[in-house]
């Protein structure tokens, strides 16, 4: 995915930057903790408001090493994961930018207001921003979602279980429901383009003005079941795109059936307008919510 590689690139500049930055930083107070290699003899009373500064503050000891733990260890450990690809090395990356974030903060606190700080505290929302893009990629790469483990579908069932899904989040949980329920599954797909990031803003446009999305024919007979499970992502705070053509276009048939539906969505809460716009079309026996981040949906029960 290029997304990924543009941005685990970015995150190992980050992480590598700001760690060997710190390691330099903290070894020039460690050779001379009076501050002079490093022009920063000025800057010691500054500290005298933190805590315990009549300990830790006389000299660059103490900030040497809490310089080299706190973002020189730090960062260099998530930049060697990054590069050996582990999940951890993303996440403690995107953590470590928010540390930075804070360290700075303390020293907008103490120190006059001054351009290093200013540009070190946007390197530091900007290894988070990089960070968290790249660990959202990594775990949309590697999701694994394998519709073979499900074997209790399509059985002849009288429940059919709906679904869209971009990014397979969705359909893991409509595997399960399915699975469950031992139903017949039904995907539905759409014209309109889906994939990617370029995707992902055109179903957004799609979101905003609340459009349904032209559907590819379906080859599933609808009258054939006496429940139909209808699960979908939130685009927008309502159902996605497609889900509203399939469920606009089927309102007759599905009115005569028991409709249950399950919303998968990033926020941890259902917006009360998507329930309210589905139970304008049709009758609504049973409402599910489950919440996916970064690749996990809480409360599966799989
Ligand atoms: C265009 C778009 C808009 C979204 N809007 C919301 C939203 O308003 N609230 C929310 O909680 N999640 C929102 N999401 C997140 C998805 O509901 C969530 O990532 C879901 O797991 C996607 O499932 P899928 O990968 O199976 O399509 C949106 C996703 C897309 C693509």
């Amino acid at each position: 995915m290029k997304r990924l590689k543009i941005f685990k690139g970015l995150l190992l500049f980050w992480t590598a930057f700001i760690g060997v930055g710190a390691f330099v930083g903290g070894i020039c107070m460690l050779i001379k903790p009076d501050g002079s290699l490093l022009k920063m003899e000025a800057m010691l009373p500054y500290f005298q408001v933190l805590p315990f500064a009549d300990v830790l503050f006389q000299n660059y000891i103490f900030p040497g090493i809490a310089l080299i733990i706190v973002n020189g260890i730090s960062n260099v450990v998530a930049f060697l994961l990054i590069l050996r690809n582990k999940r951890i090395g993303y996440a403690l990356g995107t953590i470590f930018g928010f540390t930075l974030m804070l360290w700075i903060i303390i020293q907008f606190i103490i120190f006059p207001l001054n351009v290093l700080d200013i540009a070190y505290f946007t390197f530091g929302v900007l290894q988070l921003i990089c960070g968290y893009v790249a660990l959202v990629s990594y775990n949309q790469v590697n999701f694994k979602f394998d519709e073979k483990d499900y074997k209790n579908i399509n059985n002849h069932s009288k429940t059919l279980v709906v679904y869209f899904s971009r990014m397979k989040f969705t359909k893991r949980i409509a595997y399960v429901k399915a699975d469950k329920e031992s139903a017949d599954i039904l995907e539905i797909k759409t014209k309109e383009r889906t994939e990617g990031t370029l995707g992902f803003w055109w179903c957004g446009r799609f979101g905003m003005h609340k459009w349904p999305m032209e559907l590819l024919p379906i080859d599933v007979d609808l009258n054939k079941y006496d429940k139909v499970i209808l699960v979908t992502p939130i685009w927008v705070f309502k159902m996605c795109g497609p889900m509203r053509e399939f469920v606009i276009k089927n309102k007759e048939i599905l009115e005569n059936k028991k409709v249950e539906i399950v919303f998968n969505h990033f926020n941890p809460w259902l917006p009360k307008g998507a329930v309210k716009e589905v139970k304008k079309y049709i009758t609504i026996t049973n409402i599910e919510s489950k919440t996916t981040w970064l690749g996990h949906t809480f409360k599966l029960d799989k």
